[in-house]
């Protein structure tokens, strides 16, 4: 999924820098992704660790972090349910009514075709757990897949902010559920969908990965439609994009921030902290150094990448200048 601020370009260089300062032998230790997004960096450490924690505010990316993060036993069958929904027959339901040009809200964020097949493949998936024809693995082995899909077809310029006028290239394409296939592993792992200030009270281990967001763009409203798909509840769709109510991130909030980000280490019942920051972040990088520091011992590093840029383009992959990502290195006291 292309994720405002996602690491999957960085996963690598993350990763690296982890294990190079808490060590290569981690098959012991508690690893939290506590700001998860597509869940990408607790992925890339399933296989390392005994236990993942992933935590996001917004409940799509609770979705995907069920998935690909606890979901770590092979699952019977899945590959008929999903042959089943990609042929399933249209319905206008809640997405077409409210988010496509034939609906009452006049909208257009999907095709009128992609529209009711997303509301017959998301009511089939009710209707299945509904009536316990699966377990929660495959519920969200499921939703996955169809957020995933959804997102491929989405008639945005790159969030859901706001709708095109006319349908661009890749959202007349059909939609299509590909397997949202997981890591299979033995260990047990454990996803939360909430503020990352209250869960730090009630978690502890090794390693804390910290990516808030660093600037004002709140994640609840950029991909509010996901949000919509996953939950499926019923409400009415106000204004011109349809955005219901929203969370909202105090890390979005130049006021806030640092008073929550200093809450956030001081709570942290972890020996290393690792925060992905970007330089032109609401919090500059002495401010960052400063709270830091006051926990423990604080070390760098950093690369120079190319940053995805959410802009008016309909190219969706458009890049902007490189940009210097940071990771702060702290070993608490
Ligand atoms: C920069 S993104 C993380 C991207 C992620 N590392 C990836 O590669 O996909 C920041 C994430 O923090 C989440 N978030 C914002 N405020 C939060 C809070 N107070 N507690 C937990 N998650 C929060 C957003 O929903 C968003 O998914």
């Amino acid at each position: 999924m292309n994720y405002i601020g996602s690491k999957y370009k960085l996963g690598n260089f993350i990763k690296e820098t982890i294990l190079s300062v808490a060590g290569s032998d981690l098959s012991d230790r508690v690893f939290c992704d506590i700001f998860a997004g597509t869940g990408i960096i607790g992925r890339n450490f399933k296989q390392e660790v005994k236990k993942v924690i992933s935590n996001d505010l917004e409940y799509y990316s609770f979705v995907l972090n069920k998935n690909y993060i606890e979901n770590h036993s092979p699952i019977k069958n899945k590959e008929i349910f999903i042959e089943e929904l990609n042929n399933i027959e249209p319905k206008e339901e809640f997405i077409f009514k409210n988010y496509c040009k034939g609906g009452e809200g006049n909208r257009q964020y999907f095709s009128d075709k992609n529209g009711k097949k997303i509301d017959a493949i998301r009511t089939k998936i009710k209707e299945w757990k509904e009536n316990k024809k699966m377990d929660d693995s495959l519920y969200y082995f499921l939703l996955t897949s169809l957020l995933e899909a959804a997102d491929k077809v989405a008639n945005t310029a790159s969030v859901y902010g706001a709708y095109l006028k006319h349908l661009k290239k890749s959202a007349q394409k059909d939609l299509i559920l590909i397997p949202a296939e997981y890591e299979i592993n033995n260990n047990r792992h454990q996803v939360f969908n909430t503020d990352s200030n209250k869960l730090i009270k009630q978690i502890k281990g090794f390693i804390l990965y910290l990516d808030p967001p660093y600037n004002s763009r709140q994640y609840g409203a950029n991909y509010h439609l996901l949000n919509t798909i996953a939950k499926y509840d019923n409400f009415i769709p106000k204004g011109k994009t349809g955005l219901p109510e929203y969370n909202k991130s105090k890390y979005c909030s130049k006021n806030y921030v640092k008073e929550e980000f200093e809450e956030l280490i001081k709570n942290a019942d972890f020996k290393y902290i690792f925060l992905s920051y970007n330089n032109e972040g609401l919090m500059p990088p002495e401010d960052i150094k400063n709270i830091m520091s006051k926990y423990g011992k604080l070390d760098f590093a950093s690369k120079s990448y190319q940053r995805f840029k959410a802009d008016k383009d309909e190219n969706r992959s458009h890049l902007a200048n490189n940009t210097e990502e940071y990771i702060y290195i702290l070993e608490k006291n």
